[in-house]
């Protein structure tokens, strides 16, 4: 499967759907939603969206009900966008440069961009939970929210980006740096592909599936951003290259190397292919973004 023009038009589909399920910035909250709406529509690759479609489709084929999908894959779309702006402010790891544009807190200033992300957190689970937006029967969206949640959540992202800032400019064992990775980046992507497919439908033993593909590329997916903060260039990167090391960051690549971290995400990318013997061709997206996510230059 050719996986660039996939990319493309998936990325071409989220997008308008974004624009369509996105708040316009008009009337008393104008400036807070320019704010959301800023970081929102200002680039990214789209990952997590398109994650989440690929697992429907890889449930129930051609008949994936991509409509009802779109607003769970927006919805993580906007929690990722939130994670990254709190992670950019000058208490968490002071960036300038997000998306190939000035972060959310250098154009909006600090207050505002904290609340641009509590407003994108929020809206999430309003789009997730908001029976005029999908038709997912209630009990599924119900089961969707939960799932998302917990991974957004003290658990989830929330508790593995505490554990990276409280970790900064320490020697820490293997087990706690797998343990970050997993929850401050793993869990969001292992959340769009177990939402994906629980909106289309998975029985059990295609979520446990799911899960662990979801689990080895969101490991291999922060092992790879870590290595191209070392590897790549801030003009490519769209964000500063070289922050990890400047911020003494528990990375793949300080703990292991360069060559060994790049063994070891390419070992997860295997591990997570190998979880999908069960799904037939319907799972070829899945399978291509996985090698996608190990290869990919930003
Ligand atoms: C960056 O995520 C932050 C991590 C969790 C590693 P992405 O690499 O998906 O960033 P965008 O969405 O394309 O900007
Ligand atoms: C990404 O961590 C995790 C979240 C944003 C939740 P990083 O701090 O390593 O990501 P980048 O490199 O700034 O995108
Ligand atoms: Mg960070
Ligand atoms: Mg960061």
């Amino acid at each position: 499967m050719e996986i660039k023009p996939y990319l493309e038009e998936q990325r071409r589909l989220v997008e308008e759907h974004l624009a369509r399920f996105m708040l316009p910035a008009e009337d008393d909250f104008a400036r807070l939603i320019e704010a959301m709406r800023y970081s929102l529509f200002v680039g990214g690759k789209r990952v997590r969206p398109i994650l989440c479609l690929a697992a429907a489709r890889a449930v129930a084929g051609d008949s994936s009900p991509d409509k009802q999908v779109m607003p769970v894959a927006c919805a993580m779309e906007c929690i990722h966008t939130y994670s990254l702006i709190h992670d950019d402010l000058p208490a968490m790891d002071n960036d300038d440069l997000r998306r190939g544009k000035p972060t959310n807190h250098k154009v909006f200033g600090e207050a505002e961009a904290i609340l641009a992300g509590d407003g994108l957190l929020t809206y999430a689970f309003e789009l997730l939970s908001d029976p005029a937006v999908s038709d997912l029967p209630a009990d599924v969206r119900l089961r969707i929210c939960h799932t998302i949640a917990r991974a957004a959540g003290p658990l989830g992202m929330v508790g593995g980006q505490s554990l990276d800032m409280a970790n900064e400019g320490r020697e820490i064992p293997y087990e706690l740096l797998r343990t970050i990775h997993r929850s401050k980046t793993g869990a969001l992507i292992t959340a769009a592909v177990e939402a994906g497919g629980i909106a289309a439908g998975a029985d059990r033993d295609q979520l446990a599936d799911l899960t662990t593909y979801g689990n080895a590329i969101g490991l291999a997916f922060q092992i790879v951003d870590d290595l191209l903060n070392v590897e790549s260039t801030t003009e490519q990167l769209g964000k500063t290259a070289g922050s990890d090391a400047d911020a003494g960051k528990a990375t793949y690549p300080a703990l292991f190397g360069l060559e060994k971290s790049r063994t070891m995400a390419r070992e997860a990318v295997a591990t997570a292919i190998g979880a999908l013997e069960s799904f037939g061709d319907s799972a070829e997206p899945l399978r291509a973004l996985a090698t996608y996510i190990v290869e990919r230059k930003r």
